[in-house]
């Protein structure tokens, strides 16, 4: 049986899967997107990726084109069609089809929805144990990185800019010198004090999901969590470093722009959340 990818109310194969070439997403990265964790056949935190994916649609006026309860039937029937139990599911979300113009096209243009499937190899165990090298670069995104936009160039570009460097992730770094979030990753630091900080919730970084339970699982275990803005510099004196999404988990970043973070491996902080949130996904429960 082949992939089955599901694109504006049907059941596709998914090398036929396809958008218009007008569609607003295509042409002007006119859309928001979520990408759900799915382990032993439990979705991770579905509530909150739709409370975010509702809001993001919300920002940019994009109608939603279901209710929360459609999205969840879609969800599972994707992942019994492509018999995933396993892996993550995408959905995208676009303003709709139209003749190509800024504004926003006239009444009656309906969104379009596109929602994929695939098995994912849970994270490298390798990465857990040795941690991932970081380098730190400008931020140039716009100013609302609090929506899940799929206007990626940015992250793009840092991305591709990490991986020549040799590096999983680039670190954005804000005009006042402070740390904003990962190209794909949350950021979060642990201080020479025994500080465990990530950047405050606001304009400059999407609300992660995996930084919203780690929150709340290290509130439950006592565990003091600092929100604040942290400076390159700060990172780079840390004790320890390491990121968190929805498919990396909580991964030790044991270098930083070449230079090694802390002891140079992986910290006790990372790996006691990381321990943390492996418990709350094999028991996943609203928070
Ligand atoms: N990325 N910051 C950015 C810019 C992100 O793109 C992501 C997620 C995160 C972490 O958010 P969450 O914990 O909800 O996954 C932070 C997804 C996984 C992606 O683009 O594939």
């Amino acid at each position: 049986m082949s992939r089955v990818a599901y694109v504006n109310g049907r059941y596709v194969p998914h090398r036929d899967a396809a958008v218009h070439v007008e569609d607003r997403g295509y042409q002007f990265a006119d859309g928001v997107y979520e990408v759900v964790c799915v382990q032993h056949g439990e979705v991770i935190d579905e509530d909150p990726h739709l409370d975010r994916l509702e809001r993001s649609l919300k920002e940019l006026r994009i109608a939603s084109p279901m209710g929360r309860r459609a999205y969840k039937h879609i969800t599972r029937e994707l992942l019994r069609r492509n018999r995933v139990t396993d892996g993550i599911v995408y959905t995208q979300i676009t303003r709709g089809v139209a003749r190509r113009d800024h504004p926003f096209p006239a009444a009656g243009t309906p969104p379009s929805i596109v929602m994929t499937s695939r098995r994912i190899k849970p994270q490298d165990p390798k990465l857990f144990d040795h941690g991932i090298a970081v380098v730190s670069m400008p931020d140039i995104r716009w100013q609302r990185c609090d929506i899940k936009s799929v206007s990626l160039l940015p992250n793009v570009l840092g991305k591709q800019q990490a991986r020549e460097a040799g590096a999983y992730e680039a670190w954005f770094v804000d005009r006042d010198g402070n740390v904003t979030e990962g190209a794909s990753t949350n950021a979060w630091i642990v201080t020479q004090d025994g500080e465990l900080v990530t950047r405050q919730l606001g304009n400059a970084i999407l609300g992660g999901i995996t930084r919203r339970s780690l929150l709340q699982l290290a509130a439950d275990a006592q565990i003091k969590v600092v929100e604040r803005a942290f400076s390159l510099d700060e990172a780079r004196r840390a004790r320890e470093a390491f990121l968190t999404s929805t498919t990396s988990f909580v991964t030790p970043i044991t270098k930083l722009d070449g230079k090694p973070v802390g002891s140079g491996k992986p910290g006790p902080v990372a790996d006691r959340l990381r321990e943390l949130y492996y418990g709350y996904m094999d028991t996943p429960e609203p928070v």
